[in-house]
């Protein structure tokens, strides 16, 4: 059986785009694989959350998590910070990591754009932390969203180097992975561009159906179709994605054909796409307000979650302390 990592960065709650493009497919995949799930509650610290907040978004996380489906007794759920072997590896990893690469690196470029005034250590080698959360579990396959693929690439040069280095194959080279081939992108709300926490057009899980109402209804259209046949600009193809996954099919087509035929109004349209998202999200978002006040179950899950994660992790960091060269007196 292959073994499967992935992570979600817990800083915030989980959108539609997180839903379709990452969680549903981990849902899928758990039964046919060996899977680990967790939660990169270090990831978030390149951002300097206070302490509550840090907490309260693993809980949130882990409670969308466990609402969604993935499945505590068929997968490994854990919280990254529960697993001391991580950080452990992330240090031998990082004497084999060049600054070169580290700042070539297009995410932390991207952010010594958007956050000049905190470029940590950590955000440097934010890819060594990653690659430590992958090959902590010897996983081969990761799901990833196109945007990490740069990320997984340096796993692949991390792993490769060690093994050269010492001359092992103790590591594998993890590939990105998507269950079936079809992998849904959901765009955002304002005309371009994937669904993302930091540009505020996402809609949340958890968001309330006014909520859900007030953005679908902001949402960016244009002055729409002046002729029958007309194609559709970016903005307006959005909505449109966003209906393929939530609405009927005789939804969708009613709606393409008003537009085919130019009679769309984009009110009428809005209208029913927001009932479309609050009807898929309102069983969703009660799940996971019941599991996120539910204490007892979610410390069951975390410390359940962690066990088996580490019992693996310790594993691995024994092999490569034995590899490097620790001995014990
Ligand atoms: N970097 C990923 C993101 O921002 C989250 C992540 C951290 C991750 N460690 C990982 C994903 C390991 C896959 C495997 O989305």
């Amino acid at each position: 059986m292959d073994t499967v990592l992935s992570g979600i960065r817990s800083t915030g709650n989980l959108h539609l785009g997180n839903y379709f493009g990452a969680v549903t497919n981990f849902v899928k995949m758990q039964h046919e694989n060996n899977c680990y799930f967790f939660i990169a509650d270090y990831h978030s610290l390149t951002t300097h959350p206070n302490p509550d907040d840090l907490h309260g978004n693993v809980r949130k996380v882990l409670s969308e998590y466990l609402a969604a489906g993935i499945d505590p007794e068929v997968a490994t759920i854990y919280v990254q910070s529960d697993v001391p072997e991580i950080p452990e590896l992330y240090l031998l990893l990082n004497m084999n990591a060049y600054i070169g690469e580290l700042e070539r690196t297009t995410t932390f470029k991207e952010k010594i754009r958007k956050q000049p005034d905190n470029i940590n250590a950590g955000l440097l080698t934010y890819a060594v932390l990653m690659a430590a959360d992958i090959l902590i579990h010897r996983a081969n396959k990761v799901p990833v969203g196109k945007d990490q693929e740069q990320h997984l690439e340096m796993t692949r040069n991390f792993a490769k180097r060690f093994n050269n280095m010492y001359k092992t194959d103790f590591f594998p080279e993890p590939e990105a992975y998507n269950f079936g081939n079809k992998l849904v992108k959901i765009p955002g709300l304002d005309g371009s561009g994937k669904m993302g926490k930091s540009e505020g057009n996402a809609i949340y899980l958890v968001d309330e159906p006014k909520v859900i109402r007030k953005k679908v209804m902001r949402a960016v259209t244009d002055s729409g179709p002046s002729a029958p046949g007309e194609e559709m600009s970016e903005p307006v193809r959005n909505l449109f994605t966003i209906m393929e996954v939530v609405s009927t099919p005789d939804t969708l087509e009613f709606f393409k054909d008003k537009y085919n035929t130019a009679e769309i109004r984009y009110g009428d349209l809005k209208k029913q796409l927001a009932e479309d998202i609050i009807n898929f999200t309102s069983p969703l978002r009660e799940k996971i307000l019941d599991i996120h006040e539910n204490t007892d179950y979610l410390k069951k899950v975390a410390r359940h979650g962690a066990e088996k994660a580490r019992e693996s992790a310790s594993k691995t960091i024994q092999a490569v302390r034995e590899i490097i060269g620790f001995r014990s007196f």
